[in-house]
């Protein structure tokens, strides 16, 4: 089977605040750039599930958003970082609470091939990135300046657990194949060995062959109540489109409280996304080749 390719990726919902417009601009050539990395991959032929790594690792490398470098700070004042990965064939990976790996969806990645789980966390997960070979980070390595100034402030102010800046990628390749992968730093002043959304299979993120494949992005425990990418996509199997599927999805959100946003492709490779916060930075490349980009509502 050949088929056209597409990708969308999130750089996280979140509300407005004064400043954001600048870096409204940087999340999104931020979103733009990994867009275009993770296309290259189906571009050359490549597989789903190796187009949102790409795409998801470039976000997490860029300290703007809120995973890997850059990611938020729990109450203690460190990073403890989530993330997960969905083929649409089945196959799984996950971790939570990693502190001390540059690249947690790579890691969510190594337990999906040579381990027999799907989720590891904390000091198990961050032993086994050990026996993969992957660089163990001194503590604090992901802290970047610009977030320990926002937690000082947070901390002063004992502001509630905010998150924004969560990380997400699904795709559709050639095969006909889709995948999904998603990754943060989680929600600021989050209380050590929180786990949120995004390193829960079915939940942050969501992978089928015959359906379509989902990202989430909010207020996490809202979407693991209302079983979100897993929502997404069975709403995507009964024939709603992209746009359609993550609307749906963001009613049951608010039934329990929380807001976000969310990215969807369906297996015809149609993308979209939706989010009933301020922002949600996304970019995406669809079937037809052609760009797209947003931050606030249109
Ligand atoms: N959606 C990110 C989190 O709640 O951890």
């Amino acid at each position: 089977m050949t088929a056209r390719p597409s990708l969308i990726v999130h750089g996280g919902a979140g509300e407005l605040s004064e400043g954001d417009d600048p870096e409204g601009v940087r999340q999104l050539a931020g979103c733009s750039t990994a867009a275009r990395a993770g296309f290259e991959v189906l571009r050359r032929g490549g597989g789903a599930l190796d187009a949102a790594v790409v795409a998801v690792r470039c976000l997490e490398d860029d300290p703007l958003f809120n995973a890997g470098t850059g990611s938020t700070l729990t109450v203690d004042g460190e990073v403890e970082c989530d993330a997960s990965l969905m083929s649409g064939d089945g196959r799984a990976g996950a971790v939570g609470c990693v502190r001390t790996v540059r690249n947690p969806i790579e890691l969510a990645r190594r337990v999906m091939e040579r381990t027999p789980h799907v989720f590891l966390v904390a000091g198990g997960a961050e032993e086994f990135a050990v026996e993969c070979g992957i660089e163990k980070l001194p503590p604090g390595a992901l802290v970047t300046a610009a977030m320990r100034e926002k937690w000082r402030m947070a901390v002063a102010q004992r502001s509630a657990s905010r998150s924004g800046g969560t990380v997400g990628c699904v795709a559709r390749d050639a095969g006909g194949q889709v995948a999904a992968a998603t990754s943060t730093g989680g929600m600021l002043l989050k209380r050590r060995g929180r786990v949120g959304d995004s390193a829960v299979i079915g939940v942050g993120t969501y992978a089928d062959d015959l359906a379509g494949a989902a990202s989430c992005t909010g207020a996490g425990e809202a979407f693991i109540k209302a079983l979100a990418a897993k929502s997404a996509v069975e709403a995507m199997r009964s024939g709603a489109a992209p746009d359609e599927a993550a609307q749906r999805v963001l009613a049951l959100v608010r039934r329990f409280g929380g807001d976000g946003g969310l990215i969807c492709v369906d297996a015809a490779g149609r993308v979209g996304f939706g989010f009933d916060t301020a922002r949600m930075a996304r970019a995406w490349i669809d079937a037809d080749e052609l760009e797209g980009s947003g931050f606030k509502a249109a």
